[in-house]
C-alpha cells in the first residue's frame, strides 16, 4: 500500500499553519502503523503554489515552505528505516510561469530560441489579438495567454492547457527532455525510489495547432492535446534511463503514470508497457457509480489489459483531484451516475447522507483492498474524512474555483488539514501548540471528533479497519498473484476468489446470503462493518463487503 501525502495539508512543523517535511518526518510511525510500503509525496518544488506545486520553478530543489534538500533527505533515509520508500511526483507537461525558462522566454521575445521551449504563437485577427486557436483549457478559459513583449506591446500567445500560470513545455526543444533526465537522476540520487507523472496525456501537441471545432465539457481535454504519440517518446526515453540507472546503481526505482484513462483501458495499455510506465493509477473507480456492474466493468477493463502483459494497476478511490469517497457514496445519485461525461473535478450536486457514504467507503475499500495491483491511498481516507463541501468562496485556492468563474467549486474541499488530536489546540494537531497560524484552509467544527487521536480510541473506526485489511492483505497469500475469479451470486452482488480468498461486495439496499458453497472450509476474515454479527451466519448486509478465506 502507498500512502499519498498532500504534504501542504499533513502535518504542520513550524506552525506557520501549512504542512511541511519535517511534519510528515514526525508522523512516521503513523505511516508506518497503517502498514504503507511507500509513501507519494505531490510536489514540494519551490512554487508559487498557483496550482499548489503543479506548477514548479526549479525541479531540483524544495519550497522553502516546505523545508530544505536536507530535510527531505532525512526525511528519506528515516522513512527507510521503517521500510518506507518515497515516491515523487514529476510535472513534465508544463512548469510555472514563474520558472527562469518562461521569465527568459517573455524577455527574449518573439522567435528567440528562448521561446522554442514553448508553444508561442501569433494571434489570429488583423493585429493578433485572437488566439492561435479555439482550444479551451481543463481549468476554464481559452487554453491561450497573450503576453506583453519587452518593448510593452500587446504580443504573442502561448500555450497553457491547466491554466495560464501552467505554460506548456515544447519537448522537441533539446533542453527539455534534458533537464528531466537531469531531474529524475538527481532525486534517484537523493533516495527517491520512483515518480508518480503528472498529467502523462497531456505531453505533446497535435502538429500546426488545428482548431478543436466544438466545445469540450469542463474539466476534459480536447483530443488535439491528449494522447499525442510525443508523449510515448518522452516515457520510452524516461523507461530507458530507469532501466539504466537500476542497472548502473543496483536499485528498483519505478515510474507510475497518472493518466485519465478512466472508461478507455485501450488507452491505459498505451501507457503501461514494458517500454513505458511500470503502472498506472486505475481511475475508473473513482468515477464508478455505486454498483455490482459498474463495478465489475470497471475491474474486467482494467485487469483485460494489463494482466495479459503481466502488469498491474495501481487501484485508488481517493486522491487530491476528486471528491472524497464518503460524500461520492453519501450522494442520492451514487448508484446511479454514470461516468461518461463526469469529469473528476466537477462533482455532482444531489444530497449528501454522510452515515450511509462511510458505510459505503468502507465496503468500497475492502473490496479494492483485495484486487490484484498496488494500492494507493489518500491521506485523510483512513480517518473517513468527508469532502468540506461548505467553504465560503473567498477561502478556496484550487484555480479551478477562480477560473470557471466560481461554477465549479474546485478540489479545496479534500484538501484540507488533517486532524490529529480531539482538542482544537494547533488546528486539531495539524500545528504545534498555542499561537501557531491558522490553517492554510479553515478546518470545519467537527474536525476534532474524526481526529486519529479519537479514532485510535474506538476499535471499530475506519482507521482501524484500514490497518487490520492492510495487515491481512499482506498476510494473506491468496491476495499476492494476479489471478481474479468471478463468482456469479445474484444480481446486484459482486464476488470474486483470489486463489482461496473470496471477497463478496453487497452493493445494494437488502441483505445477501452467501451460498453455502462458498462458505464451505472458509471463515470470514474481515468485515467492513464489524458491528453487525449477522455476518458470522453468512449474511452480508446492505453496503458491506466481506473476506473469506480457509
Ligand atoms: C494533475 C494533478 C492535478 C493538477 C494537474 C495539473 O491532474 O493531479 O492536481 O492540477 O495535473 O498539473
Ligand atoms: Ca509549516
Amino acid at each position: 500500500m502507498t500512502y499519498q501525502v498532500y504534504v501542504r495539508s499533513f502535518a504542520d512543523s513550524n506552525g506557520d499553519g501549512l504542512g511541511d517535511l519535517a511534519g510528515i518526518r514526525s508522523r512516521l510511525p503513523y505511516i508506518a502503523a497503517l502498514g504503507a510500503d511507500a509513501i507519494w509525496l505531490n510536489p514540494c518544488y519551490p512554487s508559487p503554489q498557483r496550482d499548489h506545486g503543479y506548477d514548479v520553478t526549479d525541479y531540483f530543489d524544495i519550497d522553502p515552505e516546505y523545508g530544505t534538500l536536507e530535510i527531505f533527505e532525512d526525511l528519506v533515509e528515516q522513512a527507510r528505516q521503517y521500510g518506507i520508500r518515497l515516491l515523487m511526483d514529476v510535472v513534465p507537461n508544463h512548469c510555472s510561469s514563474d520558472h527562469p525558462w518562461f521569465l527568459e522566454a517573455l524577455a527574449a521575445g518573439p522567435g528567440s530560441p528562448a521561446r522554442e521551449r514553448f508553444w508561442f504563437r501569433d494571434g489570429k485577427g488583423e493585429s493578433g489579438e485572437l488566439p492561435p486557436n479555439d482550444w479551451t483549457a481543463i481549468f476554464g478559459g481559452s487554453a491561450w495567454t497573450r503576453v506583453t513583449e519587452p518593448d510593452g506591446s500587446p504580443g504573442q500567445w502561448y500555450l497553457g492547457v491547466f491554466t495560464p500560470h501552467q505554460p506548456d513545455l515544447d519537448w522537441h526543444h533539446p533542453d527539455v527532455p534534458e533537464m528531466f533526465d537531469r531531474m529524475l537522476r538527481f532525486w534517484f540520487d537523493r533516495g527517491v525510489e520512483g515518480f508518480r507523472a503528472d498529467a502523462v496525456t497531456f505531453l505533446g501537441k497535435t502538429e500546426g495547432l488545428p482548431d478543436h471545432g466544438a466545445e469540450v465539457p469542463f474539466g476534459k481535454g480536447s483530443h488535439l492535446f491528449t494522447h499525442h504519440p510525443d508523449g510515448h517518446i518522452a516515457w520510452r526515453r524516461w523507461r530507458r534511463l530507469v532501466e539504466d540507472y537500476n542497472r548502473t546503481n543496483d536499485r528498483d526505482v519505478l515510474l507510475l503514470a497518472e493518466a485519465w484513462t478512466a472508461d478507455d483501458p485501450g488507452a491505459l495499455a498505451a501507457y503501461v508497457n514494458p517500454e513505458e510506465f511500470h503502472q498506472a493509477f486505475a481511475f475508473d473507480l473513482t468515477t464508478a457509480p455505486w454498483r455490482a456492474d459498474a463495478w465489475r466493468k470497471a475491474i474486467d477493463d482494467t485487469l483485460d489489459v494489463l494482466q495479459a502483459e503481466g502488469l498491474y494497476p495501481a487501484w485508488t478511490l481517493n486522491n487530491h483531484d476528486v471528491e472524497r469517497a464518503v460524500t461520492r457514496y453519501g450522494r442520492a445519485d451514487a448508484t446511479q451516475l454514470d461516468d461518461v461525461g463526469r469529469s473528476n473535478i466537477v462533482p455532482s450536486a444531489a444530497e449528501v447522507d454522510e452515515r450511509l457514504g462511510r458505510r459505503r467507503a468502507r465496503a468500497a475499500t475492502l473490496a479494492m483492498l483485495a484486487l490484484p495491483g498496488s494500492v494507493f491511498l489518500y491521506a485523510g481516507e483512513e480517518l473517513g474524512l468527508p469532502e468540506v463541501l461548505d467553504l465560503p468562496d473567498e477561502v478556496r485556492t484550487d484555480p479551478v474555483h477562480a477560473r470557471s468563474g466560481g461554477r465549479v467549486k474546485g478540489r479545496d474541499g479534500c484538501r484540507i488539514p488533517l486532524p490529529w488530536t480531539v482538542s482544537p489546540a494547533g488546528s486539531h494537531g495539524f500545528s504545534p501548540g498555542p499561537g501557531a497560524a491558522e490553517p492554510w484552509l479553515p478546518q470545519p467544527e467537527d474536525w476534532g471528533i474524526r481526529s486519529a487521536e479519537a479514532l485510535e480510541s474506538d476499535t471499530s473506526s475506519i482507521l482501524h479497519l484500514y490497518r487490520d485489511a492492510v495487515a491481512v492483505r499482506r498476510k494473506l497469500t491468496d491476495l499476492q498473484g494476479l489471478d481474479l475469479t468471478w463468482h456469479d451470486i445474484g444480481p446486484g452482488v459482486l464476488a470474486f476468489a483470489r486463489g482461496n480468498a473470496v471477497v463478496v461486495l453487497n452493493p445494494t439496499d437488502h441483505d445477501l446470503q452467501i451460498p453455502p458453497a462458498l462458505l464451505e472450509g472458509r471463515r470470514v476474515v474481515l468485515v467492513s462493518d464489524p458491528s453487525r454479527r449477522s455476518t458470522v451466519r453468512g449474511t452480508v448486509p446492505a453496503d458491506t463487503c466481506v473476506w473469506l478465506a480457509p
